[in-house]
C-alpha cells in the first residue's frame, strides 16, 4: 500500500470524493462552471494508475488516462503551469490525509512522524533521487524565490563582487541581488541573450565576455520564464568552475517537466518548485547544495534555528530545521514525484515537448515566422513556447488586451512575457504558452483559435 494512501489515514476514499464534491459546489456557488463533474475520476491508488496506464493500448489513451487523474475544471483549458501547476487528485488526497492527521494528533503528526516531522528525511530523500542528488543535500523551502533569496544571502559575498544573470530571468533572482548590492555592495551584472538563440556556444560565449577579475557566480535559469529557452546548464556550470566561480540555477521550470540529474549538470546550487511542473502544492520548493555536508562555501543561512550544529550537520539541515513548516504540503510533493515517476518522466518530457513544437508549428502557418519568439531548435525545446501576434511586440497594452481576452472571453489560461533585448531596453511581449502532459493538440487548436478573433478584434 502506498505511504500516504488515504487508507493509513483511516479516512474513507468516498469522503474525499464527496469533499471535493461539497468544494465544487462552493465554487459553482460563486460563479464556477457546472462542468466540474470530472473531479473524483481519479485513481484511488499510484498502483491503481499504473495497471491503468498499462492497459492502455495506444498513447492517445495512456493521455486520456493521465489527464482524468486532473481535477482541472472542464469549462477552462489550462495553459500556465509556468506560473503554477495543477494538483492530480492523489496529490489533493495526500494533502488532505496531512491536515487530517495534524488535526487528529498535532504532537504525533509533527513530531513523531517521521512523513510530517521538522527533518522530512522520507520526504527529502524520495525528492533528492528524483533530482539526482543525495538526501542531505536537499532542503525544502516554500518555492524558487523563497530558495534563491535564502542562498544568495547565505554566501559570503563582499561588496564589489559580480555575480553575473541574464535579461531573462524571473524576478525572483534580480530581485534578491538589487537587494544585496544595495545591503552589501554586491554587483549584479545582467547579460542580453538573442531571442531566438542559434546554438549553445553563443550563450555560453555570452557569459564568457561577461567575466572580470571581480566575478564571483554565474546565476541564471535552467529553462528561461520567458520564451521558455533550455538553457546549456552544464557548458555554463562547467564554465564557472573553470574560473573557480559559485554556480547558483533557478530551476523553477525543471521538476516534472524535464529529466533531472543535479550532480550530471554539476551546479553548485539549485532552486526549484514543487507547485508549478511537478503538479505539488502551493507553497513548495526545494534547495540543492551540492556537496552540502562538507559546505564548502562557508554558506552561513540567514534563517536557522540550529546554528549550534554547524560543525556537525550537513548545512541542508540548517536550512530544512527552521521552525514548523508545512509539512503536509511537502508530503504531498513526494506523492506528486511518485505521481511523475508512475506516468514516466521521460515520456512527460517528450509529451510537453511535442505539444509545444505542435504549437510553434501552428503559430508559424497562422502569423509566419516573425511572430514566434522562441526557437524551434530541439536542443532548445521545453514544454514553455512565446509569441506576438501584433505587428509592433514593443506596445505592452495590444499584449495585456490580448491576453485578457483570450482568458476572459474563451477561458484560456495564458500568460503574457516581457523582456528587455538589451540592457536599457525596450521591453518585448509575447504570450507564453506552458504545455503539460493533461494538455492535448486541441487544446492547442482552440488557444489558436481564440487568439486569431481576439487579434481580429483588435487589430493586429
Ligand atoms: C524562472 C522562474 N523563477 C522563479 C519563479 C518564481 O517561482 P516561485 O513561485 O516558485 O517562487 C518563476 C515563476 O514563474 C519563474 O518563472
Amino acid at each position: 500500500m502506498h505511504r500516504n494512501s488515504m487508507e493509513s489515514r483511516n479516512v474513507s476514499r468516498r469522503g474525499f470524493v464527496k469533499g471535493i464534491g461539497a468544494a465544487t459546489g462552493a465554487a459553482l456557488a460563486a460563479g464556477g462552471n457546472s462542468r466540474l463533474a470530472m473531479a473524483g475520476t481519479f485513481s484511488a491508488s499510484l498502483p491503481d494508475l499504473q495497471a491503468a496506464l498499462n492497459a492502455c493500448t495506444t498513447d492517445e489513451d495512456f493521455w486520456k488516462t493521465v489527464r482524468r487523474e486532473f481535477l482541472l475544471d472542464p469549462a477552462i483549458i489550462y495553459m500556465n503551469t509556468g506560473t503554477e501547476g495543477a494538483m492530480a487528485g492523489l496529490t489533493v488526497e495526500s494533502l488532505k490525509s496531512g491536515y487530517l492527521a495534524f488535526a487528529a494528533n498535532p504532537m504525533g503528526a509533527c513530531y513523531y512522524n517521521p512523513t510530517y516531522s521538522y527533518e522530512q528525511k522520507p520526504n527529502r530523500t524520495k525528492v533528492a533521487a528524483f533530482l539526482g542528488a543525495d538526501p542531505e543535500e536537499v532542503a525544502f523551502t516554500m518555492n524558487t524565490t523563497h530558495g534563491l533569496n535564502l542562498i544568495l544571502n547565505a554566501l559570503p559575498f563582499q561588496s564589489g563582487d559580480e555575480i553575473i544573470t541574464t535579461l531573462h530571468d524571473h524576478a525572483a533572482l534580480p530581485s534578491p541581488l538589487d537587494c544585496l548590492r544595495d545591503r552589501r555592495g554586491i554587483v549584479p551584472v545582467r547579460i542580453a541573450l538573442p531571442t531566438l538563440v542559434q546554438s549553445r556556444q553563443e550563450i555560453v560565449y555570452r557569459f564568457a565576455s561577461a567575466l572580470t577579475p571581480r566575478t564571483k557566480a554565474l546565476a541564471f535559469s535552467h529553462i528561461n520564464y520567458t520564451n521558455g529557452l533550455r538553457m546549456p546548464v552544464r557548458e555554463l556550470c562547467d564554465l564557472a568552475r573553470a574560473y573557480g566561480l559559485i554556480s547558483i540555477v533557478d530551476g523553477a521550470h525543471t521538476p516534472g517537466m524535464i529529466e533531472l540529474n543535479l550532480h550530471d549538470i554539476g551546479c553548485d546550487f539549485y532552486c526549484c518548485s514543487g507547485h508549478k511542473w511537478l503538479n505539488g502544492p502551493a507553497g513548495t520548493g526545494v534547495l540543492y547544495i551540492r556537496n552540502a555536508p562538507s559546505n564548502p562555501w562557508s554558506v552561513r543561512p540567514v534563517m536557522t534555528e540550529l546554528y549550534d550544529s554547524l560543525a556537525t550537520r550537513p548545512i541542508t539541515d540548517l536550512f530544512q530545521y527552521s521552525g514548523q513548516h508545512n509539512t503536509p504540503a511537502y508530503t504531498a510533493v513526494a506523492v506528486a514525484v511518485d505521481f511523475v515517476k508512475t506516468v514516466g518522466q521521460a515520456k512527460i518530457e517528450q509529451r510537453v515537448k511535442d505539444l509545444n513544437s505542435y504549437f510553434k508549428k501552428k503559430v508559424v502557418e497562422q502569423w509566419g515566422d516573425a511572430a514566434l519568439l522562441s526557437t524551434t531548435l530541439p536542443e532548445f525545446a521545453s514544454g514553455m513556447g512565446t509569441f506576438n501576434p501584433f505587428l509592433n511586440h514593443y506596445d505592452m497594452m495590444k499584449i495585456i488586451s490580448f491576453s485578457t481576452r483570450v482568458r476572459t472571453e474563451y477561458n484560456i489560461i495564458t500568460r503574457f512575457v516581457g523582456w528587455l533585448e538589451k540592457p536599457g531596453g525596450p521591453t518585448r511581449y509575447g504570450q507564453r504558452v506552458s504545455t503539460h502532459l493533461f494538455n492535448e493538440e486541441k487544446d492547442v487548436d482552440s488557444f489558436l483559435d481564440a487568439a486569431a478573433k481576439a487579434v481580429a478584434s483588435i487589430g493586429r
